[in-house]
């Protein structure tokens, strides 16, 4: 995401997605946004010990996005992130979550592009996930073509012990 054109001033730094990372390496910056992203009155971020033990497992995947080191006093910033679990030919988006500063400018829609093609080539048919049902996040996912799928009753239960139902999206590949 350049452009292109270095006489003139950026609007948006260059960003990369970095996938492969080893769950220690990961760990930073996902919990970074992770603190940031979900809204605690939802219930629906996981707390440091949560994504440490799904990172440590094998089939669990991240994608990072962060923006590009400039120096190295300016080192590269986590900007979001698409956690996945992979079994079979079935892939579950786990979570995805773009630091606010970061939003509405198409970085999860990278990340889920990516996610999308990562899947294809490792011969995945479905994508599923669970969303909070008045998730505003819906508008990301219909975008490219999940549809509702099923209803959990009470799946989430926020900071004042509020219970929110969540929605089962899926995509066939
Ligand atoms: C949902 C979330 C990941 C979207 O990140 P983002 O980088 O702002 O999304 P994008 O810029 O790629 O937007 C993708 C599309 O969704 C739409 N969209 C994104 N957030 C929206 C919102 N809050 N309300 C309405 N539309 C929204 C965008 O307008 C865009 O549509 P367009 O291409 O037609 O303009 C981000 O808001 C977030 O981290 N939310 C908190 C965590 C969360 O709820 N994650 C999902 C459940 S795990």
């Amino acid at each position: 995401m350049s452009d292109g054109d270095s006489s003139q001033p950026r609007a948006t730094p260059d960003l990369q997605l970095i996938g492969g990372l080893a769950a220690e390496d990961a760990i930073g910056p996902v919990m970074h946004i992770m603190q940031q992203a979900f809204d605690p009155v939802y219930g629906e971020a996981w707390n440091h010990s949560q994504t440490r033990s799904m990172l440590a497992m094998p089939l669990t995947h991240v994608l990072l996005l962060e923006t590009v080191a400039t120096s190295a006093d300016a080192p590269g910033e986590p900007v979001g992130f698409a956690m996945t679990r992979r079994v079979a030919d079935e892939e579950e988006l786990l979570l995805i979550a773009v630091a606010p500063k970061w939003r509405q400018f198409g970085a999860a829609t990278m990340l889920l592009n990516q996610v999308i093609d990562n899947a294809r080539k490792a011969g995945v048919s479905r994508i599923h996930l669970e969303m909070r049902s008045n998730n505003p996040a819906v508008h990301l996912y219909s975008k490219f073509g999940f549809q509702t799928v099923g209803l959990r009753k009470d799946y989430y239960r926020g900071s004042d012990n509020h219970r929110f139902d969540a929605l089962t999206l899926a995509i066939h590949l």
